[in-house]
């Protein structure tokens, strides 16, 4: 099984993989928001703290176990703590992104919508109410969702070299371009100026605890971390690539999008008139009389940005979602021992069914609620504030406290042949030990809050 393995090409195609699943939607409409609400620039620097010294050395958790593994994420822990119940955790791990992956596909199907309605026919004053009577509605948004989901199998069905290496290997450099292409336009705007002031003032005032709280809850959806994504990708890379070299690469490219995506945002919002809305209000709500305002001034060039914009959305959104995919898939051809093609349709199914009833959830089913909350919330809210900060918890316990230190520092050195990353392990390895459960159980406890 093992000598049939895919691997990754390179360590670029490696972290264009991990980047890809990395930037998604919660670069483009969390990380604007949360940086306005928490001190601009000030929380730009806490930010960067929290990805450099705490998000990457649990990324790095992951990626050991994958990349020594070379397996999914059940068969990885079973095959490096054979016969215990950290297998529970590999099954975990193949459940949640597949539960995030049915939502998430609900807002991608959102934004193929609005990529379609920006390019054939714009967005008009009229349409005051779109987003509401859009999304409360039965078809449309099904229709959507089923689309964004069967792209997502598709490009998982063609494998891990000519499908999700080959898109991510292209996406990641047109997103980049994109995004910064909407942010020069967005910073040139007449009144943008308080939108980038939002951004980059820094308020140190309104830091406080909360603010780690939020960098550190954003870094672990923004890096797709605790959900076993990672662990899946580095499980497809090659043994001679620099794991920590792939890791913080990831993290930069990740932090960069976020940050060029909030002054793609921020000063078109300000430029505008508009209240920096909330979540993804601001993208669906917001955004589209962003482009109506914007274009009686300059009907062609608001269009082709807001055709640009939703684009880059989608594009962004897709090369997540092939990540959390993967994973199901990994774990049904490896462990199930079925051919890639009924994988990936058994995942399709089991995430179109959930995701429809997610869609639901603002429609005909919006009166279906558990603990207060719809489905889609729930969904949202379960994975995101528990699974996610549990799944990671559990990885660097598992890194730290059970696997052998020797391994672990054989993977993180390619067995004492990259210099620098010998000479950080002991302070790396403590950190993983005492720090990081510690770190990670304050966020759970707050998060549960
Ligand atoms: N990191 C992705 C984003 O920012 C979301 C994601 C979460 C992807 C978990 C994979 C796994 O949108």
């Amino acid at each position: 099984m093992a000598a049939k393995r895919e691997h990754f090409a390179s360590s670029i195609t490696a972290m264009s993989a991990l980047a890809g699943s990395a930037i998604g939607l919660g670069n483009i409409w969390r990380f604007p928001y949360i940086t306005g609400q928490n001190g601009g620039a000030a929380f730009i620097l806490i930010y960067l703290f929290c990805v450099l010294f705490l998000a990457v050395p649990i990324m790095l958790c992951e990626t050991v176990i994958g990349r020594n593994a070379g397996a999914n994420t059940f068969r990885s822990l079973e095959k490096l703590a054979p016969g215990t119940a950290w297998k529970w955790l590999g099954l975990l791990t193949v459940l949640t992104p597949l539960i995030i992956l049915s939502y998430y596909s609900v807002v991608g199907g959102w934004s193929i919508h609005y990529f379609a309605k920006s390019l054939i026919s714009g967005f008009s004053a009229e349409n005051a109410d779109l987003f509401a009577s859009f999304n409360s509605s039965i078809w449309m948004p099904l229709l959507s969702h089923t689309v964004f989901l069967g792209i997502t199998a598709l490009i998982v069905l063609r494998g891990v070299k000519k499908g999700i290496e080959l898109f991510n290997k292209f996406s990641i450099p047109v997103l980049f371009a994109l995004i910064l292409a909407i942010a020069v336009y967005s910073v040139t705007l007449p009144g943008a100026e308080e939108g980038v002031r939002y951004l980059v003032k820094p308020d140190f005032k309104s830091v406080n605890a909360d603010t780690f709280i939020s960098a550190l809850g954003q870094a672990f959806f923004s890096l797709s971390l605790g959900v076993g994504t990672v662990l899946t990708y580095s499980s497809y890379m090659k043994k001679d690539g620099d794991i920590l070299k792939v890791s913080a690469g990831t993290a930069l490219a990740d932090m960069i999008f976020a940050v060029v995506a909030g002054f793609a945002i921020m000063p078109a919002v300000f430029a505008s008139g508009m209240e920096p809305g909330i979540g993804p209000g601001l993208i669906f709500e917001t955004l589209p009389f962003i482009f109506v305002k914007l274009g009686i001034a300059a009907p062609v060039l608001s269009r082709i940005m807001s055709v640009l914009f939703f684009l880059t959305i989608v594009v962004a959104a897709l090369t997540s979602s092939i990540s959390m995919f993967e994973v199901g898939v990994a774990y049904l051809v490896e462990e199930r021992k079925i051919s890639r093609r009924k994988a990936v349709l058994r995942i399709f199914i089991g995430t179109w069914l959930l995701g429809a009833l997610c869609s639901l959830s603002f429609g005909p089913l919006s009166g279906m609620k558990l603990f207060g909350l719809t489905l889609f919330s729930l969904c949202d809210m379960v994975t995101s504030n528990f699974l996610m900060t549990f799944g990671a918890l559990l990885f660097v316990i598992f890194t730290g406290w059970k696997l052998d230190r020797e391994l672990v520092r054989n993977e993180f050195t390619n067995n004492g042949s990259i210099r620098f990353n010998n000479r950080i392990f002991g302070s790396l390895y403590f950190q993983i030990r005492y720090v990081e459960p510690i770190v990670i159980l304050v966020i759970f406890l707050f998060a549960i809050n």
